[in-house]
């Protein structure tokens, strides 16, 4: 669904800090991004995030979770709010919980997460320390579509990839992880704004990529 102007309209979950909404925001602002973020929601009242999303004009919902009986009732919150905002794009970003199938499927391939490793490898939590305690050379971004299979396991729309140097530290890899992940995030919306993403199977082809 699109706003005013055509723009895709998206709704971003979250939990915390907001860097990678923050991302958004700032490429909502130019005037030839084919996206808007409408709604930011989080299911934690302090969320930092919810804050830069007041800052930035854009409707902060916190949802409590403590008001639901269950997961799904919550979830189900979430899709009517969501709805409700005309929203055709949902990203997680940050949003630590995960969603169950009332919420994945009510968004199927209308939504999207971002994660910190190059998935498959280190789905979950502490990514980046599982990255370096596997001892990876590698590591980095992914974006990916929102399934009701296992915790970050639905299909990869981008990746990006930075070096792991030897003196690394989980923050040093993190804050070098989350610069590609603040260039891909804005990347990803946009390629699905403007209908260049296709998944066939377990693969997501871009169309028109270069
Ligand atoms: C990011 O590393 C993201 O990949 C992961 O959680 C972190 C959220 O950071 N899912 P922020 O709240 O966007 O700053």
């Amino acid at each position: 669904m699109t706003a005013a102007g055509g723009r895709l309209r998206v709704g971003v979950l979250v939990s915390g800090r907001g860097s990678n909404l923050q991302a958004l925001l700032e490429a909502s602002t130019r005037a030839d991004y084919p996206a808007q973020v409408v709604v930011v929601i989080s299911d934690r009242e302090r969320a930092a995030a919810l804050d830069r999303a007041r800052a930035a004009g854009v409707e902060a919902l916190f949802v409590n979770p403590k008001d639901f009986v269950d997961r799904e009732a919550f979830d189900l919150a979430l899709v009517r709010e969501l709805t409700a905002r005309r929203v055709g794009l949902v990203c997680s970003a940050g949003f630590m919980r995960i969603l169950s199938p009332a919420f994945t499927r009510a968004f199927a391939g209308r939504a999207i997460n971002i994660h910190p490793s190059l998935l498959p490898a280190f789905p979950g939590l502490h990514a980046q320390r599982q990255a370096l305690d596997h001892g990876v050379k590698v590591a980095g971004a992914t974006v990916h579509f929102l399934d009701d299979g296992a915790v970050d396991s639905g299909p990869i729309i981008l990746q990006a990839s930075v070096p792991v140097q030897p003196d690394d530290t989980e923050d040093t890899l993190s804050a070098r992880i989350l610069a590609e992940e603040h260039r891909l995030y804005p990347e990803a919306v946009r390629l699905f704004a403007e209908g260049r993403l296709a998944v066939v199977g377990r693969r997501v082809v871009v169309r028109g990529q270069r």
